[in-house]
């Protein structure tokens, strides 16, 4: 070999080690979906005043049987996730964290075994600071006691958060953390909150590949709300951030934009369509949070649409890439199975219009990285129709909606 050839044979494997160093505890080897509280309820802590936002053991049962009985455990809706403000305000005396006796009066071992039951996995919530974000106890300084405890409930998921403490307490407790559940034995998901708060607290840039080696999935951005404008601004951050973000994302390991907030009267149908296409199109995880019972007919055949699942759910678990079409359309390409024979992938584009103007643009799918000379065939995601055949060369022109989606899927013929 040539020494460029030795360089380019070494540059080849390193990045190919970056690529496949990511948290191998076996779990998450696509991203998560389920349902998680904070999003719609928030702290849901003051029932008296607000039953209708209440987190208690009647909503979390409520929603394990809504998956269960509704089709979303069968669209692969899974893990059920109790976010902040569980607890009660003091640990017992052996210094373990206690169930809010009110709202969680079975405790929480009583919740998992419900979740099991029905087949469905169950989540948590704590944060490496003494409190948490909402001022309940946190794990600092009982990081071992809480994993323990947390496995002893048949805990599947951890989501842990990051307020409160300093950049350097930061950079180890999430690696402790992760050892400290790692001894436990029991599978559990591992979800970090590390690199929001190193890049949007502390003005750092965030490690991945640390971050990747030690968590499952990791929030790189702001919290959701329940509005437009931030999913706009969330879909805004992962089509700046890509360069960055795609590398450390795949099987066990991803980069997670936050809840979806379909279900909360507060997204119109198209920019519901816009959440669910841009985050399956990620490779993001899809965590509901919403009132399950509120959720319209359309809402829940958009969300259990097994063709845009199978983008979400896709086995290589790769990060579609945006493209500026013109200013105010997003293209978003992303390569997925199945494949057709042992070459040529299916691809699915997304086009985005955060604008509320409709827009026509023409592009040529051939352009992305389409191989198969026998062209492809294009469905639509939404209607599940075949449109049209295409060869590499042909160009399709296509009208935006303001503030919608088109998305394609091509499979190779
Ligand atoms: C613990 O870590 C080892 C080494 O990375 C891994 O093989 C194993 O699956 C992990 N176990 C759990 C329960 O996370
Ligand atoms: C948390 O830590 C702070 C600062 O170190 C301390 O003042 C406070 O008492 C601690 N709170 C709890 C609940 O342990
Ligand atoms: C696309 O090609 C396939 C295979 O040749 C054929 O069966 C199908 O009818 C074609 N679809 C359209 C919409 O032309
Ligand atoms: C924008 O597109 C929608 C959906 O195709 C259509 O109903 C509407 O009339 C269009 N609006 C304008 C101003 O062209």
């Amino acid at each position: 070999m040539n020494s460029f050839k030795v360089l380019f044979t070494l540059a080849f494997f390193v990045c190919l080690l970056e690529r496949v160093k990511l948290l191998d505890n076996g779990l998450a080897r696509t991203p998560p979906m389920g349902w998680m509280s904070w999003g719609y309820y928030m702290c849901g802590d003051n029932c008296l005043d607000q039953p209708h936002k209440c987190l208690d053991e009647e909503l979390i049962l409520s929603v394990v049987d809504t998956f269960y009985n509704d089709g979303y455990q069968e669209a692969g809706y899974e893990y059920i996730v109790i976010d902040d403000c569980w607890s009660e305000r003091e640990r017992d005396s052996d210094g373990r964290l206690v169930p809010d006796r009110n709202r969680f009066p079975h405790g929480m071992k009583f919740i998992s075994d419900y979740i099991h039951s029905k087949g469905l996995k169950f989540g948590m919530y704590t944060n490496v600071a003494n409190i948490t974000c909402m001022h309940y106890p946190g794990s600092r300084g009982y990081f071992g006691i809480d994993a323990m405890t947390f496995a002893e409930w048949g805990v599947d998921y951890i989501k842990v958060d990051g307020c409160f403490v300093e950049e350097s307490f930061l950079n180890t407790a999430y690696i402790k953390f992760g050892h400290y559940l790692n001894k436990t034995e029991r599978p559990i998901v591992y979800s970090c909150s590390w690199p929001y708060y190193i890049e949007f607290k502390h003005n750092k840039t965030p490690d991945y590949s640390k971050v990747s080696a030690h968590c499952n999935l990791w929030r790189n951005y702001h919290d959701v709300y329940t509005s437009w404008p931030s999913v706009r601004d969330i879909v805004n951050h992962y089509k700046m951030a890509y360069s960055t973000l795609y590398q450390h994302h795949g099987p066990g390991g991803w980069n997670d934009p936050d809840m979806l907030i379909i279900g909360t009267e507060s997204l119109t149908e198209s920019q519901s369509r816009i959440q669910l296409s841009v985050f399956a199109m990620l490779s993001a995880p899809l965590l509901l949070s919403c009132d399950m019972t509120k959720i319209t007919e359309y809402e829940r055949s958009l969300l259990q649409n097994l063709d845009l699942i199978a983008i979400a759910q896709d086995p290589l678990g790769i990060m579609a890439q945006p493209y500026e079409l013109t200013y105010f359309i997003t293209l978003w390409v992303k390569k997925h199975l199945p494949m057709k024979g042992d070459k040529y992938h299916s691809f699915s584009f997304a086009l985005v219009n955060l604008y509320r103007r409709n827009f026509t643009v023409s592009f040529t799918p051939g352009s992305y990285g389409l191989q198969s000379k026998d062209g492809y065939t294009v469905m639509d995601v939404f209607t599940g129709n075949y449109l049209r055949n295409i060869t590499l060369e042909d160009s399709i022109i296509v009208t935006v909606p303001f503030e919608d989606v088109i998305l394609y899927t091509l499979y190779a013929l």
